[in-house]
């Protein structure tokens, strides 16, 4: 195994160990929302995001503790809008991450009522003292959460996303749809690395640029997969953009030129870290590694 995928699987169990103590099963009927929170929060995924905020964080030397839990804290978000992007309502799917999908496993109800609570728990986890003894540090970090799980980040463009169905869009349309829909929660991410490890100016300004930078092309790459992949190799559903109307880079310049922008995209982030050094490298691979996964 290289350094990286070491690096990779260490952060995704450790993540998930912190979201099993969270996510703490209770006595009463109730628990059936435990249940379903558990299931989407525990059940697989690549924890790219954890792996951002744990990376960023160990470029400021963040005792691991409060990456770990801030990690957790965007996992959680991040399956809230899963769950709900799964939901008939929207985008009407039966499969992730190789399972049932929440409301497939349990019912509608249940899987409205686990995003809203994984969301709510994460901000609960942001706040608590266990995540980082300064509470301007943890303000700050509900500020940065908030603003991008919200109507200026990620719900505002699962909305866009939702409103671009079926009609046409130009670049700077689908790139500020991209950006708020899945770029939000990754800049966010590495943003949370250097809230916690309190970082320069320049430090967040190169950060932010990679951050920027990644999380287009992530969304690129996964319009990619919607086309290229199949459900077995990336645990949900394929050919259901097309299908949907849905407007993607793939829809719109076609897959060979939104292949070219997400390398371009790529390189672009990489050099963005050379402020680093040799500290950036794990990160440095995720850029690559994001376009080139095959789930
Ligand atoms: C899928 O995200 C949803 C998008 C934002 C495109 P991931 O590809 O990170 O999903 P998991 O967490 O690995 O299942
Ligand atoms: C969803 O984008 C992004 C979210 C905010 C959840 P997609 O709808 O393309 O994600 P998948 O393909 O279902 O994972
Ligand atoms: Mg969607
Ligand atoms: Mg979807
Ligand atoms: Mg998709």
């Amino acid at each position: 195994m290289t350094d990286f995928n070491e690096a990779m699987s260490a952060t995704a169990e450790a993540v998930s160990e912190v979201l099993d103590d969270i996510l703490e099963q209770t006595e009463g009927p109730e628990n059936r929302l435990l249940e379903a929170m558990r299931y989407s929060a525990l059940g697989g995924g690549k924890r790219i995001r954890p792996f951002l905020v744990v990376a960023s964080a160990d470029l400021f030397g963040v005792a691991r503790a409060s990456s770990l839990r801030t990690a957790a804290a965007i996992e959680m978000i991040h399956c809230y809008s899963l769950i709900h992007d799964d939901l008939p309502a929207m985008d009407d799917d039966d499969l992730r991450r190789g399972r049932p999908t929440a409301h497939i496993k349990f019912d509608e109800a249940t899987a409205i009522l686990a995003g809203d609570a994984l969301l709510t728990k994460a901000f609960e986890v942001l706040a608590s003292a266990e995540t980082h003894s300064n509470g301007e540090v943890r303000a700050d970090l509900c500020l940065a959460y908030a603003k991008a799980a919200g109507d200026r980040g990620m719900v505002g463009g699962q909305m866009l996303d939702i409103v671009a169905e079926g009609h046409d869009v130009d670049v700077p349309e689908i790139t500020r749809l991209q950006r708020m829909k899945t770029g939000a929660l990754i800049s966010v991410s590495c943003e949370s690395g250097a809230i916690l490890g309190r970082a320069s100016a320049s430090a967040r300004t190169a950060l932010r640029g990679y951050a920027h930078d990644i999380g287009l092309a992530f969304q690129i790459a996964d319009d990619l997969l919607d086309v290229e992949g199949t459900a077995e190799e990336v645990g949900k559903a394929t050919g259901k953009d097309e299908a949907a109307g849905k407007a993607t880079f793939v829809s719109l310049l076609g897959a060979d030129r939104a292949r070219e922008q997400a390398n371009m995209l790529v390189e672009q982030a990489v050099d963005q870290l050379n402020f680093f050094g040799d500290k950036a490298e794990l990160l440095q691979e995720l850029a690559r590694f994001i376009v080139n996964r095959r789930s």
